[in-house]
């Protein structure tokens, strides 16, 4: 996982005090497009995962309301970081380490192995393509060699992780 700098951790810190569950009608929505394991996997996330999952979606779904994929992806990009289980202040300190290039180990590595650690969940809950393609590497700018840099930036745009 890689940090671009304190400033973003900052305002990282503050929008995720904010961030509450997806209300019921929004539930209702993801209910539609997630089923299964992948319901499982998102709803086992923190309220304020769910929340940046689904902020991110709906603006992938406003700049690309045909790629159900790209809205699937961008709801379950996040789940690995329910394997830490750490509140904002936890995350913030992990941040804090990987930034100051302290070795982590226990729940601050499983933070910032997140997107690995989700990716591995989604293919084993049988997920493939973009969703778990965008899991393992969301905070890289590079899109992998099978992803379309376009649907990728989209992607990255939207999460703003
Ligand atoms: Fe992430
Ligand atoms: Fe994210």
């Amino acid at each position: 996982m890689r940090f671009r700098s304190l400033p973003h951790l900052v305002r990282r810190f503050f929008g995720s005090l904010r961030a509450r569950r997806p209300r019921p009608r929004d539930q209702i929505d993801i209910a539609a497009i997630l089923h299964g394991e992948a319901a499982r996997l998102f709803a086992a996330q923190r309220p304020m995962d769910q929340h940046h999952a689904l902020r991110t979606a709906r603006q992938v779904e406003i700049a690309a309301p045909h790629r159900p994929d790209l809205v699937r992806a961008a709801l379950l990009h996040d789940v690995g970081k329910a394997h830490s289980d750490l509140g904002v202040v936890g995350r913030s300190l992990a941040s804090l380490c990987a930034l100051a290039r302290i070795p982590t180990r226990g729940r601050f590595a499983a933070y910032l192995d997140h997107g690995r650690l989700g990716a591995a969940d989604l293919a084993a809950a049988g997920e493939s393509g973009i969703e778990v393609a965008f899991a393992a590497h969301h905070h890289v700018t590079e899109s992998p060699a099978a992803i379309d840099p376009s649907d990728w930036a989209l992607l990255r745009t939207a999460d703003g992780e």
